[in-house]
């Protein structure tokens, strides 16, 4: 069996490493029944920091095939990458094309793959974190999310309201699987190196052998800071936290874009130096950085979906500053609230969560194996073959 693992942006990437492990780690324990993996790249994030670095970090090896597609239009994107993959495919002939989350990359690879037939057979489109909804269709992730769960063959689940989405839209069971979260199995695989990491040194971030009270921030949806009002109101909304202790914010190259072209950039600090307050600016962090810092920090303020699970599983208050989530388990089982996007509600929301107790959470099949699930299924080894 050849299975290809389709990336292209930074949320993919976690959510891929544990997959490409459980595949390595059948052809240790099984070398007849291990499948072949191929990865491919699309180059949507090709910044070394969003990138590359994530490789490292995760022990991922290095794609077999970068398509080198880069960013533009979502129409010109999406379409460059459906154009290069479908060589691919035609080049690799996998059995199973497995596409992760809701960015450009994963639309273009799904269609592709549901359309594309080869030695009078069809792969099969498997994906990886389906039916997630946030209702919400002015969202460019809301759409792909939709269209990739109908052109898939396989369904992959996180949580269990993403079956109730799937079902209510007509998606026949035998496609899904709630297999758990592999973002949840990459997270508890490198607690421990991210433990050992120095970011909270190079931030002065240190008090004593303790860490000091800090906030993290990352703010990257085009709804939140392609619009200069709506860019401010939620700056202003972080205000009195800002005051409070320092907020760290690494930031995302759309997003700086955008600070320096509204001329925004007097509101933050660009030095994160010891004791100083207010919204502090970094470059985007690798993994292990930003899971040393999301472990130790008092607050964290986001508008990521995954940022609001990782969250959840490590007991840190979160604020989500977005008006809907598609991932409920936070709000219902986990640390996560949804302050929406004016200054007054992030303000009240950030109160709130000060204020509140947070302790760490697993909701059901967050528990490491998601990636084993996954495998078992697309191989067909029941689990007791698949321990080796
Ligand atoms: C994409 C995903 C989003 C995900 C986010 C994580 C889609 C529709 N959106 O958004 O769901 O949460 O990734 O980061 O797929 N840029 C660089 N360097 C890079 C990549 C992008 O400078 O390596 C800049 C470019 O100017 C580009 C802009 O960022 O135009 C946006 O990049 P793009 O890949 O289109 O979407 P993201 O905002 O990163």
């Amino acid at each position: 069996m050849k299975i290809m693992c389709v990336v292209g942006a930074r949320p993919n990437f976690m959510k891929v490493a544990p997959i490409i492990s459980e595949i390595r780690r059948i052809g240790t324990a099984l070398p007849d029944h291990a499948p072949d993996v191929v990865l491919v790249h699309t180059g949507q994030h090709y910044d070394s920091a969003l990138s590359d670095k994530f490789f490292s970090d995760l022990g991922l090896p290095s794609p077999d095939i970068f398509l080198g597609v880069g960013s533009g239009s979502h129409a010109v994107q999406t379409a460059e990458i459906m154009k290069k993959i479908e060589a691919v495919v035609l080049v690799v002939k996998p059995d199973v094309i497995i596409v992760i989350g809701d960015v450009n990359s994963t639309l273009a690879s799904a269609l592709v793959g549901s359309k594309l037939e080869f030695d009078g057979r069809k792969p099969k489109v498997a994906h990886v974190e389906a039916g997630l909804r946030s209702f919400d269709m002015s969202m460019p992730e809301e759409v792909n999310r939709i269209l990739t769960d109908h052109v898939s063959d396989e369904l992959f689940v996180t949580e269990k309201s993403a079956v109730q989405n799937l079902l209510r839209e007509g998606i026949s069971p035998e496609r899904i699987h709630f297999v758990g979260n592999t973002m949840i199995d990459t997270l508890l695989n490198h607690k421990d190196k991210a433990a050992e990491s120095k970011i909270l040194n190079t931030l002065g971030l240190k008090n004593g052998a303790k860490a000091a009270p800090y906030g993290l921030l990352t703010l990257h949806r085009p709804s939140n800071v392609d619009r200069k009002e709506n860019f401010i109101e939620i700056i202003e909304g972080l205000r009195e936290v800002s005051r409070q202790m320092p907020v760290i914010f690494p930031v995302h190259p759309r997003t700086r874009k955008k600070i320096e072209e509204f001329g925004l950039t007097d509101w933050f600090n660009p030095d994160a130096s010891a004791g100083e307050h207010g919204l502090i600016m970094t470059e985007p962090l690798g993994y292990i950085d930003f899971l040393c810092l999301m472990m130790h920090g008092r607050i964290v303020l986001t508008d990521s979906g995954g940022i609001q699970e990782e969250t959840t599983c490590l007991g840190v208050p979160c604020v989500t500053i977005r008006e809907n989530t598609e991932r409920p388990v936070t709000l219902n089982e986990g640390t996560n609230v949804l302050a929406g996007t004016s200054r007054a509600g992030i303000a009240q929301a950030v109160a709130r969560q000060l204020q509140a107790a947070a302790k760490p959470s697993a909701p059901e099949k967050w528990d490491g194996m998601a990636a084993r699930r996954i495998i078992q299924v697309l191989t067909g080894l029941s689990a007791v073959e698949a321990m080796g």
